[in-house]
């Protein structure tokens, strides 16, 4: 069996529990099951390559978000509480409890974890902001909006990763797939839909530009792509807006 599987068998009904509390957000498309799961797999990924404790990893990815199902605004405490009552009723040690508590609570942007359990889940959780079901809903339901994740959400969210360099790894590695298949799609309409032919071009250069020339450390640099960005998103729908505006302005905060 795989070390995964066991994992999961042994915590089958907590992990269940997390799932089915989580399901409460599937409108909501920055949150719902899938960006889960996303997380779930990069923790997988990471502790491939950094030794911790994997049951913990696993048990936190899966709760971290639980609390968006009562609140945003502090979901990370309140999936902390959730969890810590949960793993009381099904019998968990006190040392357990404490130190999967840790690593959910600790998934805010604002918090330095302190624990290695804690970094991964943090660093799995940023990568997957835009992980691989995210990104798919996103070409589903609203493709156009892929641009401006592309052009100014991505280097944005990279200069969040640079703790660890494998986290950085897998998100150049994912983004940069994911930006092929886009171009793929666009390449595909190109026929029947008469999109500038310049579009596919303009993306990739625009992706291999923002890693090398963008600089969180520059304030007002960042402040005017923060700017442009919500000022182009709400010019387009909704869906479009909500995928994009509250990470920007989330991460304009954390730097002013
Ligand atoms: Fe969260
Ligand atoms: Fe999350």
């Amino acid at each position: 069996m795989d070390i995964y599987e066991g994992i999961y068998n042994k915590n089958k009904k907590l992990i269940d529990i997390a799932i089915e509390k989580i399901k409460v957000c599937e409108d909501d498309p920055l949150h719902f099951v899938g960006h889960t799961i996303d997380v779930v797999n990069y923790v997988k990924e990471l502790l491939e390559k950094v030794p911790a404790n994997k049951e913990i990893c696993i048990i936190a990815a899966y709760w971290h978000d639980v609390g968006r199902s009562v609140t945003d605004k502090g979901h990370e405490e309140e999936s902390g509480r959730i969890l810590k009552e949960e793993m009381s009723k099904l019998g968990y040690s006190n040392e357990m409890i404490e130190q999967c508590y840790s690593a959910v609570v600790n998934h805010k942007r604002e918090c330095i974890p302190t624990t290695i359990e804690g970094k991964i889940v943090r660093d799995a959780d940023i990568i997957a902001y835009i992980g691989r079901n995210r990104w798919k809903r996103c070409i589903e339901e609203e493709p156009e909006a892929l641009d401006k994740i592309i052009e100014v959400y991505l280097p944005i969210l990279r200069e969040e990763i640079l703790r660890l360099q494998y986290s950085k790894d897998l998100f150049d590695r994912d983004m940069n797939l994911y930006v092929k298949e886009y171009i793929e799609i666009i390449k595909n309409k190109k026929e029947g839909n008469n999109l500038d032919i310049n579009r596919e071009e303009n993306i990739k250069d625009c992706y291999s530009n923002f890693i090398s020339n963008f600089d969180v450390s520059d304030k007002q640099k960042f402040e005017s792509i923060i700017n442009e960005a919500i000022n182009i998103f709400s010019k387009i729908n909704r869906n479009t807006a909500i995928y994009l505006i509250p990470s920007m302005k989330e991460l304009y905060d954390n730097v002013k």
